[in-house]
């Protein structure tokens, strides 16, 4: 059978929409004649012309993850697809893990590459975009500060031009509460002024900004949101947090059980707080991939541009977070105190209730026995991360 081609002589158009609820039986009865392209399946006859289009039960379209093989990407993909949503992942590996995704379109690149951008925005009907591509090491950003403005901001300008240029104006910005700096008082609130003290602080401020413009002179509707410390890891133990170096207190006490000889410092026990160690906020990161969800779904809804704060609602001070982890574990945590580092506030922690209030989001996973035993099941079961379980998949490959 001869084909005409999808033109204006085609007599009649017709747009179906699915709800991923119906999709599967519908189209199981449409494949027969449908031609599928990805996403949208054309049937032609001498009459119509039909296009038939799947997307999520929240009205999101196709959306683009930057930075999704990376710890809190990772997760913000599963459950995306456990929701049903079509994304596609952007992800040079620099820190993030093939193996980390565990589904959707992956394409290795660099959101810097324009020309790769043009192509995905060009193939995908994208509508919009959760940007968590970044450098994110406060330390390392204070010794390269060119490095962090490059990757943070320069290319993140690339990723907002064919963004823009392929109307696409809708954002989703994995920002941080390191935009506040050293806060006034606790909890920090969105309208505190942000004085970053490091680099990596003033990129991700850089590029609210940047959002900020973008919004007043191109229609861009854009969410960011400002936390502090992810933590935890989806309860089946498939994916988890695997950095390297690893920064973060939690991953590093779990890990000084599971390698030999490991001690965890402990900078400072003379803080004017309850036990003299550190507090900070810690989110499971469900709930951190809820909220990015919540943001995504709120932009679609129409909900206006805003910067939200994600908190736990409590800080854990250090000897917390250790005692904590050896009750769970079971284990005897090796510690050593230590020295102060220079310009670690006492206390840390961001209030949720403008998100709250907005969008609903409150966390459902804030306990921290809850906190540290996901990511202790990923830890126990991953002692060298995804190495552990490597398997190298065929993946599009760009420079
Ligand atoms: N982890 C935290 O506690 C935390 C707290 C606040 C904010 N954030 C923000 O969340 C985001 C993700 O953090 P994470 O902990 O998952 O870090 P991560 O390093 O695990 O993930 C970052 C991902 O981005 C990718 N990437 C980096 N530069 C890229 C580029 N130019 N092109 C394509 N891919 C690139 C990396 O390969 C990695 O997969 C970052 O933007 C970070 O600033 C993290």
């Amino acid at each position: 059978m001869s084909r005409p081609s999808p033109s204006l002589e085609t007599p009649l158009l017709q747009h179906i929409t699915l709800r991923d609820k119906e999709a599967p039986q519908k189209i199981r009865k449409l494949q027969r004649c449908f031609v599928l392209t990805g996403k949208r399946s054309m049937h032609y006859n001498r009459h119509s012309l039909v296009s038939l289009e799947l997307i999520g039960e929240s009205g999101v379209g196709e959306i683009l993850i930057t930075g999704g093989a990376g710890y809190i990407g990772s997760h913000i993909v599963k459950r995306l697809l456990e929701k049903g949503m079509q994304i596609i992942v952007l992800d040079n590996l620099q820190t993030g893990h093939r193996e980390a995704i565990i589904g959707g379109t992956f394409i290795q690149g660099d959101i810097g590459n324009e020309r790769i951008l043009s192509e995905i925005f060009g193939v995908h009907e994208i509508d919009s975009v959760i940007h968590m591509a970044a450098d994110c090491l406060v330390g390392d950003s204070t010794k390269d500060p060119l490095k962090y403005f490059n990757n943070n901001v320069s290319k993140g300008i690339k990723l907002l031009g064919v963004m823009l240029k392929h109307k696409v104006k809708k954002i989703v910005f994995s920002s941080s509460a390191a935009v506040y700096g050293n806060p006034p008082r606790v909890p920090i609130e969105e309208d505190f002024p942000p004085f970053p003290i490091n680099p990596y602080g003033e990129t991700k401020l850089i590029f609210e900004k940047l959002l900020e413009g973008c919004k007043v002179a191109h229609g861009l509707q854009y969410i960011s949101l400002r936390y502090f410390n992810a933590a935890g890891a989806d309860p089946d133990g498939r994916i988890g947090e695997d950095h390297h170096p690893e920064t973060h207190l939690i991953p590093t006490v779990l890990r000084a059980l599971l390698r030999k000889g490991r001690k965890v410092p402990i900078y400072g026990t003379d803080y004017d707080t309850p036990d003299g160690t550190c507090i900070r906020d810690y989110i499971h990161i469900l709930d951190i991939a809820e909220a990015h969800i919540s943001a995504l779904e709120a932009l679609h809804a129409g909900v206006e541009s805003e910067i939200f704060n994600l908190g736990n609602g409590q800080g854990f001070s250090v000897k917390q977070i250790i005692q904590a982890a050896s009750k769970v574990t079971g284990r005897t945590i090796p510690v050593i105190e230590t020295q102060r580092r220079p310009g670690d506030p006492p206390i840390l922690v961001a209030s949720s209730e403008k998100i709250e209030k907005k969008l609903g989001w409150s966390p459902r996973h804030e306990k921290l026995d809850e906190i540290i035993d996901t990511a202790w099941r990923w830890h126990r079961t991953h002692p060298h991360g995804f190495r552990s379980s490597s398997l190298k998949k065929g993946v599009a490959r760009w420079t």
